[in-house]
């Protein structure tokens, strides 16, 4: 049976364009989670707030819209927007680590709450476009913000609601990104979901794909995330599409003029443009060898033709070994 994959969300760097560019020269994702959107308030939302999601007919890659919220007004009435701008399906983010998000009771802040949770969703369920299911709501959520008692205290909760799914990153809201993911934890919500589970955390090639498939076997849908903005082919690669080289290097230019051509058309700015290539390249750096010397040489481009000089000499260095891949990987990580 083939596996599901999508890719997950990342704010400041997955925009609606960078998920076309990958769908469009590279692909292998079922569909594209997009970055969260906060503070778009009720019943009008903020125009600006669906910049990143309209036109919806545009989008050849599927696309999952996310919220951060911790008002079910506010969820039920993006949820209309999107309907209106044809979307089926909306994911609730329970899992954002970050302070300025957690200490308002948002993302994994939430999780210490389990109350509130069930009173969000018990809202949420009671207008028409979720309990008549035209809009469909999933979670991506953490073990906890604290400590991993937290998910099993709100899996009751979650499993009284029709959700469509459930993904779950195994590191806690305390733990941000580093260390490492505590995939056992994994197996709690396997065993006592009542909705489908969707894997993410650490996945950056084959091996760590395989530690993880093989404690279980009958897992079929994952969402890749840092590992996928550093090697753009890992999708591909997990579905056991290895293109040659020649090819690669095609693709990978292709995707990355795309981006820089967005920069350029989009964001205001040399310096904010070059910014934006940088943060893609903080992970994409990792898919050559020597992934520390390609950032740094793209990390002092100033101007945008040192920057296009410093992406070509880049985009022209040997591809990594998956040992290297995952140093790359666990430097993120400390
Ligand atoms: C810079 C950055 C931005 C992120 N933005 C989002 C976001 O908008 N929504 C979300 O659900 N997760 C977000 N995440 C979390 C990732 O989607 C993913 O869950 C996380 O990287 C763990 O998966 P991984 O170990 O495969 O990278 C972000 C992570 C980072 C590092």
């Amino acid at each position: 049976m083939a596996h599901t994959l999508s890719l997950a969300p990342f704010r400041g760097i997955t925009n609606k364009h960078y998920r076309r560019a990958l769908h469009t020269h590279i692909g292998g994702y079922d569909w594209y989670y997009a970055p969260f959107i906060t503070g778009c308030g009720y019943p009008q939302i903020h125009p600006a707030k669906l910049d990143d999601l309209l036109p919806a007919d545009d989008m050849q890659a599927i696309t999952i819209p996310q919220i951060i919220s911790n008002d079910a007004r506010e969820i039920i009435a993006l949820a209309k927007a999107l309907h209106d701008a044809g979307y089926r399906h909306l994911n609730w983010n329970l899992g954002c680590p970050f302070r300025r998000i957690t200490h308002k009771k948002r993302g994994s802040g939430l999780l210490p709450y389990p109350g509130d949770i069930a009173h969000i969703l018990e809202t949420v369920f009671q207008a028409e476009i979720f309990y008549t299911g035209t809009v469909k709501l999933s979670i991506k959520t953490r073990t906890g913000y604290y400590n991993p008692q937290e998910i099993r205290d709100c899996l009751p909760i979650f499993n009284a609601f029709p959700i469509d799914h459930l993904i779950l990153h195994p590191r806690t809201g305390k733990q941000l990104y580093s260390g490492q993911a505590d995939a056992a934890h994994f197996a709690h919500i396997l065993e006592h979901a009542n909705h489908p589970a969707v894997y993410n955390g650490d996945i950056h090639h084959r091996a760590s794909f395989g530690k993880i498939f093989n404690h279980y076997p009958r897992q079929r849908s994952w969402m890749l995330g840092r590992g996928a903005l550093i090697n753009p082919f890992l999708a591909q690669e997990l579905q056991g599409i290895h293109l040659p080289e020649e090819e690669k290097r095609t693709r990978l230019a292709a995707f990355h003029q795309s981006l820089w051509q967005h920069a350029q058309e989009n964001i205001p700015g040399e310096s904010r443009q070059t910014g934006w290539m940088k943060a893609v390249w903080h992970y994409l750096s990792g898919m050559f060898t020597e992934s520390q010397n390609v950032f740094s040489t793209i990390k002092r481009a100033q101007t945008k033709a040192q920057y296009t000089a410093a992406a070509e000499q880049a985009l022209q260095q040997p591809f990594a070994l998956e040992a290297e891949i995952s140093s790359h990987f666990h430097r993120l990580c400390q």
